[in-house]
């Protein structure tokens, strides 16, 4: 990637830190709600989710675990639908109240296989957290139990969010226009 423009690419934040702030300060509230001091195993899908999963965790006050997965589409074949799971969980989940964090969904099809996978292991449930909802671009049936936000389709960065593994350490979330 040519960084020239770097960060004049993102055309400022269509979600500033502080509205990412107050957001994911609801999702805690929704979580410490729906749990009322049970614990829970909070799995957060990889990369995207590092810096929204690190503002979640300190946003809710039930006892709570922490785990990773990683999934990738099978490149070339978006259309097929395969998504890889390229780090699995290592533990049981089955005696787990289980809340997935994820960054975005967009076509759903990385959540709606990872969901799947883990529904399997037969957790005490599952819930789904996502920081941003495209429902525009939806191919599958799949959506989050709480949306923080839901923006229309544009490619966005930042908060964990990458174009080509750049931008993720922006603090807030922009459009970028260098597609
Ligand atoms: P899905 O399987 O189509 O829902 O896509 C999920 C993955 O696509 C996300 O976890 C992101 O890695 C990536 N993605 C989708 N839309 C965007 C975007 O606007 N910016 C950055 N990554 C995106
Ligand atoms: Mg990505």
């Amino acid at each position: 990637m040519n960084t020239d423009n770097y960060i004049s690419s993102v055309k400022g934040a269509i979600i500033t830190a502080e509205e990412i702030r107050d957001g994911i300060a609801s999702a805690g509230k929704y979580i410490d709600a729906i749990y009322d001091g049970r614990p829970i195993l909070l799995i957060g899908i990889l990369k995207g989710c590092f810096m929204f999963m690190a503002d979640l965790a300190r946003a809710i006050s039930v006892p709570c675990e922490i785990a990773f997965m990683a999934a990738k589409s099978y490149e070339g074949t978006e259309s097929s639908g395969k998504v890889r799971i390229t780090l699995d969980i290592d533990r049981d989940i089955s005696e787990y109240h289980v809340v997935i964090a994820e960054d975005i969904i967009d076509t759903g099809r990385t959540l709606k296989a990872v969901a799947e996978i883990l529904k399997e292991k037969k957790p005490l449930s599952l819930h789904v957290i996502t920081l941003l909802d495209k429902p525009e671009r939806r191919a599958v049936n799949f959506n989050a139990d709480y949306s923080i936000f839901t923006i229309p389709d544009i490619f966005v960065v930042g908060y964990g969010l990458d174009y080509n593994e750049y931008y993720r350490n922006l603090p807030y979330i922009g459009e970028i226009s260098v597609l």
